[in-house]
Formats: C-alpha cells, sequence, structure tokens
C-alpha cells in the first residue's frame, strides 16, 4: 500500500531538522530491537512525558475565551484605573471553572463556579479572580487549605465524601451563606453563560484627587440566570463531562458572544469604620439599599482560545495583580489570596509565568526578576541591582501609600472584631426566606437532605440539622424530617448486616 505525499511539510525534531519518521522507530530488521540512537523516538517519549503541568488546587476544571471590556459610564470620580475610564476598550480573557472537581471531571457537578478575568490594561494586567456567588465559606485563609481538602477526596479510597463535606461546613458555621448558595440553584448553572460573577470580596478604588472607596464588583449576565435541576445536571454529568466547556466554545464559534454588564457598589472610605456589618467580611454581602449598583461597562467574550494548553491551562490570574486606581482591603481572605496565587503558578507552571504570551502584560515591563528556568525575555547587559549608576530605572516612592489603609494594634491571632449585625446565619437566612420562593425552597431542601442522605453519619448529621434550623426553622425541620424519613431502619439487635 502506498501512502501519498502529507500536503503540509514534514514534521521536525525539536532542533528543527526533518523528522526521520513519526511512525516507525528505529530498529534491526523489521522485528528487532529498538535503536538507543533513534534520537527522535526517544525525544517524542520524553517529551511526552512532559507533556502535563500539574493541575491548579483548586479550580482544575475549567475553560475560557478571550475578549473585551467596555467602560460606558463615567466612573472617574471613583477611580483613576485607565480601564474604568469611559471609553476605554480593554482586552481581556476570562476563565469559568468548578472548585472541587479534577481536571477530567464533570462540567455540572454542583458546586460554586470560577469567574477569573485578566485585563490587559495600558498599566499593567488587572486581574479579578471571583466567584458565581457574591460571598465565600470562611473568612480566615488559614482555613483555606482545610477546607478545600474537606471537598475533594478521602485518604484512602480517594473517594469524594459528604460526610467530609458537611463536618467542615458544620464546625465552621460562617460557611451558611455560600452553603445556602450551593446548595440552591446557583450551585447548577445551566451554562456559563448564564450565570453572573462577583468579585466578592471588597476591592479599594482611589480617584485622580487621592481619594478612596470601597467597592464591590458584579458581573450581570445579559443572558438571564438560568440552572440545571439536579435530574439534568445528574444526566448531563454522564452524557457530557464538558457541557460547559462545550457550550462556550460552541456559542463564539457561531458568533453568539456571551456579554455581562459589570455594576459596582461603593462604601465612601469612612462608612467602613461603622457600617453595621464588618464590610469586609467575604461571609457577608452589602444591602443593596445603603449601596446601590452604579453601571461601570460591559464584558462580552467574542474569540476563543486556539490553542488550550497555552491560553487556558497556562493562564494565571492573581488577585495580587492590581493596577493605579485599585487595591485590595483589609479581607484578611484577600490578603491571603494576594500571596498564595503566583505562588501556585510558580509551582504549577515555572517561575517565569509571567513571560508566557496568555499573561503577558501588553505594555513594555522592567521587572528586577531575573533568570530562573525557561527565561526567554532578558534585559541583555543591563544592570540587574537598584539603585544602580547604569541608568536602569527603578522605583523609589516613599511615604502614604494611596491605596493603603490605617491599622493598629497588638498582634493577635484572633476572628474579626464583631460589628452590631455580624453574625454567621443573618444573611443565610434572609437569603432562603426573601430571595428564594417556595419552589426554590423545596429544591433546597430536596437537595440539602439528598447531600445528607449521602453517607452523613452522626454526630455531623445532627449538627447540620441544627446548622439549618439556625438558618431557617422551618427549612431546618423539613430538612430533618426528609432525611430521617430516607434514612435506612436501625437493623435489629442481634441481626448480623448481609
Ligand atoms: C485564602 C483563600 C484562598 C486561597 C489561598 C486560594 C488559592 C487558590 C489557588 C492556589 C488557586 C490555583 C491557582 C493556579 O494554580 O493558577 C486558586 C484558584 C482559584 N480561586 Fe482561589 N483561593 C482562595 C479563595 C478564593 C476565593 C474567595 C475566590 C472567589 C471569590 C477564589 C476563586 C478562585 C478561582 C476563580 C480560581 C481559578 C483561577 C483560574 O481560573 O485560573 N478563591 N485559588
Amino acid at each position: 500500500m502506498t501512502t501519498k505525499k502529507p500536503a503540509t511539510p514534514p514534521s521536525t525534531t525539536g532542533a528543527g531538522a526533518p523528522s526521520p519518521s513519526d511512525r516507525h522507530s528505529l530498529t534491526i530488521g523489521a522485528n528487532g530491537p529498538i535503536l538507543l540512537h533513534d534520537v527522535h523516538f526517544l525525544e517524542q517519549m520524553a517529551h511526552f512525558n512532559r507533556e502535563k503541568v500539574p493541575e491548579r488546587q483548586p479550580h482544575a476544571k475549567g475553560a475560557g475565551a478571550f475578549g473585551v471590556f467596555e467602560t460606558t459610564a463615567d466612573v472617574s470620580a471613583y477611580t483613576r484605573a485607565a480601564l474604568f475610564q469611559k471609553g476605554c476598550k480593554t482586552e481581556m480573557l476570562a476563565r469559568f471553572s468548578t472548585v472541587a472537581g479534577e481536571a477530567g471531571s464533570p462540567d455540572t457537578w454542583r458546586d460554586v463556579r470560577g469567574f477569573s478575568l485578566k485585563f490587559y490594561t495600558d498599566e499593567g494586567n488587572y486581574d479579578l479572580v471571583g466567584n458565581n456567588t457574591p460571598v465565600f465559606f470562611v473568612r480566615d485563609p488559614m482555613k483555606f487549605p482545610h477546607f478545600i481538602r474537606s471537598q475533594k477526596r478521602l485518604p484512602d479510597s480517594g473517594l469524594r465524601d459528604n460526610h467530609m463535606q458537611w463536618d467542615f461546613w458544620t464546625s465552621n458555621p460562617e460557611s451558611a451563606h455560600q452553603v445556602t448558595y450551593v446548595m440552591g440553584d446557583r450551585g447548577l448553572p445551566r451554562t456559563w453563560r448564564h450565570m453572573n460573577g462577583y468579585g466578592s470580596h471588597t476591592y479599594m478604588w482611589v480617584n485622580a484627587q487621592g481619594d478612596r472607596f470601597w467597592v464591590k464588583y458584579h458581573f450581570h449576565t445579559r443572558q438571564g440566570m438560568q440552572f440545571f435541576n439536579n435530574e439534568q445536571a445528574k444526566n448531563m454529568a454522564g452524557s457530557d463531562a464538558d457541557f460547559h466547556r462545550r457550550d462556550l466554545f460552541d456559542a463564539i464559534a457561531r458568533g453568539d458572544y456571551p456579554v455581562w454588564t459589570l455594576s459596582v457598589q461603593i462604601m465612601p472610605y469612612e462608612d467602613a469604620k461603622t457600617y453595621r456589618i464588618n464590610p469586609f467580611d467575604l461571609t457577608k454581602t452589602w444591602s443593596h439599599k445603603d449601596y446601590p449598583l452604579v453601571e461601570v461597562g460591559t464584558m462580552t467574550l467574542n474569540r476563543n482560545p486556539e490553542n488550550f494548553f497555552a491560553q487556558i491551562e497556562q493562564a494565571a490570574f492573581s488577585p495580587g495583580n492590581t493596577v493605579p486606581g485599585i487595591g485590595l482591603s483589609p479581607d484578611k481572605m484577600l490578603l491571603g489570596r494576594a500571596f498564595a496565587y503566583n505562588d501556585a503558578q510558580r509551582n504549577r507552571i515555572g517561575a517565569n509565568f509571567h513571560q508566557l504570551p496568555v499573561n503577558k502584560p501588553k505594555v513594555p515591563t522592567n521587572t528586577y526578576m531575573f533568570d530562573g528556568q525557561m527565561a526567554y525575555e532578558h534585559s541583555g547587559n543591563q544592570p540587574v541591582y537598584a539603585p544602580n549608576s547604569g541608568g536602569r530605572p527603578w522605583s523609589d516612592p516613599s511615604g502614604k501609600v494611596d491605596d493603603g489603609w490605617e491599622a493598629d494594634g497588638e498582634m493577635v491571632r484572633s476572628a474579626y472584631t464583631l460589628r452590631a449585625e455580624d453574625d454567621d446565619f443573618g444573611q443565610a437566612g434572609t437569603l432562603v426566606r426573601k430571595v428564594f420562593d417556595d419552589a426554590q425552597r423545596e429544591r433546597l431542601v430536596e437537595t440539602v437532605a439528598g447531600s445528607l442522605l449521602g453517607g452523613v453519619r452522626s454526630p455531623v448529621l445532627e449538627r447540620a440539622f441544627e446548622y439549618w434550623k439556625n438558618i431557617d426553622a422551618d427549612v431546618g425541620k423539613r430538612i430533618e424530617e426528609k432525611v430521617r424519613k430516607g434514612q435506612a431502619p436501625e437493623p435489629a439487635a442481634g441481626m448480623s448486616e448481609a
């Protein structure tokens, strides 16, 4: 049988020479052993062994697309960030994800969804790494690794485990608000296009005069919110584990570009000191009556990646990547995250991850970080230290930090000081009673009871009933009744378990 000559030029080795063959290894005779000097074969084998990078821990399963953010309103009274000046259009990248599942896990498992944005601004990259819910499970970053491990897999069987999840949640009652969101409809978005995104944390905005404001970001989907029910999500997990990834890619490929409107809640700097809840507590939302939404602009995703690995897997988002006019806040979770992400990426991708095209700022850089594995960009023979007399610029502002805040006191290890209306269950209860309708409450009861029946044992089970009664007495009672009814009767004394 003859094979047609390929239309494209033949492949090459990594060194650029024509490959000897991509189909046959070099052997002594057709049936003989393979030769060690078949360098092309060895190169293929060795590179294949190094083809993956460690998956993200957490948020391993996800996908994304490029797009544009356009600022349509004048919010210059609140921030001088170039990307948020009226009329500015900024290229961007978005990545959506589940939290607990591994890289190949189904998109439609019940979970929070990641909502990561990278804006390639004229002042460097600005990353907003949020979720499809406005709050989070814990409020001290010390708890984060424990939380994630409790949602992942058991050490012996490697199985996921409802008991472990509820053990963590009920031992950390500040999780109630976010758990209510996740057990509600938001835990099963129909597609990524049909969900909102939130910065979740409180951030700082600084205007040209140096005035400071606290802000919360809300990205509202223009496609409308849509959700799966438990049955639909379960069936989809079995029939198309990549449903959300496929949906976004196909929509963009056919020109049906998803759009979100960005609005912010703005709190004057001084208000934060006396607001009735701690405005930096990530388990809380701010009342929209107190701080109404102010529209900023639109985000449109209009370009699919050409290469998933290069542009999505190697994408490195970090809440620590801010630009002038935008700062962090005293939210302890945010401060913990400011370190965690780039460190994860040094481990996951390599010390020079910021040089990869998807992570590289569109503006010229002049960093004093040098060399390391796979250093691609270099600064020639310029001085490698600062200050220097060789004419290479370095930064040296001193004095008040324009995106800073006051802090004073003894060093302690402590929970936040409570404000008048701070508690763990109040806002979760409001969500259940005032935001959910009857049908949503019924679905919530079904979902929680189903989850508790999935292997949650005493004393965690009793703690879970208590937890839900603290959120809402009626919902808690209904959950307990449903679980008690669904529990297999205890085997009679003396009967052996078959
Ligand atoms: C102290 C708390 C937290 C820590 C230490 C932490 C740490 C991490 C780490 C290490 C990654 C993997 C990064 C990578 O390999 O590129 C990650 C991913 C992610 N985290 Fe967090 N996280 C925290 C809280 C949060 C919160 C509160 C949110 C949302 C409001 C969030 C949203 C995300 C998202 C969306 C991703 C995926 C990023 C991507 O698309 O590449 N995380 N987190």
